[in-house]
């Protein structure tokens, strides 16, 4: 038997938020997803929570499982210790049970510009890229917005309008990329009051990322980077 503790609250109908429990069979493999469902299934119709791939790619399943911001779909309910407790991603907008609102996030991730402005007239064919540059983007690139970085943030928490971790990684991801012609744009950007000087180095994104990743690194980077924008003589530090 897997006891599950799920935090549930609907601001529409005026009642308190309450932790509500549950019992699971105990089905070998299952993930703290898999057990969402058989709530939602078998025990009570009225739970939201949010999910689309189940295989880790989508990142639209990230919630605080057991003290730690993850992918329901990636963790086993056999790994954690009981009861396993469910909350949702913190300081965002509750829309019902485990569902939040996700504006903020995405706004600050349009902020960055998230897509390729070349700097030149687009090629005939294709943008072509040496391994040696595109490896470049190897420690950014898998990034699936999943937020889990974002709900662990303490600086997010305190100020909503900073960029966040997400958004700075992504930032990073096309400052690198060889095709971008908007380096200087960028950086000017995460370099407001809103940006990559806000984040007080608290490594709670890079533990948490499901992907492995390092917001905390990509954000010294930019720091780095607008530093040598700055005062060229520091390029070496600029690797
Ligand atoms: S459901 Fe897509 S990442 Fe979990």
């Amino acid at each position: 038997m897997a006891k599950f503790s799920v935090f549930r609250y609907d601001p529409d109908n005026g009642a308190i938020p309450r932790f509500q429990d549950y019992e699971l069979p105990d089905v070998k493999g299952m993930t703290v997803l898999e057990g969402l469902f058989y709530i939602l299934e078998e025990l009570d119709s009225t739970l939201a929570f949010r999910c689309s791939c189940r295989e880790a790619v989508c990142g639209s399943c990230a919630m605080h499982i057991n003290g730690k911001y993850t992918l329901a779909c990636k963790t086993q309910i056999s790994k954690l210790q009981q009861p396993v407790t469910v909350r949702p991603l913190a300081h965002l907008p509750i829309i019902k049970d485990l569902v939040v609102d996700l504006t903020q996030f995405w706004e600050n991730y349009k902020a960055i510009k998230p897509y390729l402005i070349p700097a030149e007239k687009p090629p005939e064919k294709e943008y072509l890229q040496s391994p040696e540059q595109r490896k470049k983007l190897d420690p950014h690139i898998d990034c699936i917005l999943c937020a889990a970085c974002y709900g662990s943030c303490p600086v997010s928490n305190g100020d909503p309008n900073y960029l966040g971790p997400h958004a700075l990684l992504k930032a990073l991801r096309f400052v690198e990329d060889s095709r971008d012609g908007a380096k200087h744009e960028r950086l000017a950007i995460v370099a407001k009051d809103i940006g990559v000087f806000r984040c007080h180095t608290i490594f709670n994104c890079q533990k948490v990322c499901p992907r492995d990743l390092d917001p905390t690194g990509a954000i010294s980077k930019l720091k780095i980077k607008i530093l040598v924008e700055k005062m060229p003589f520091l390029k070496f530090l600029d690797k």
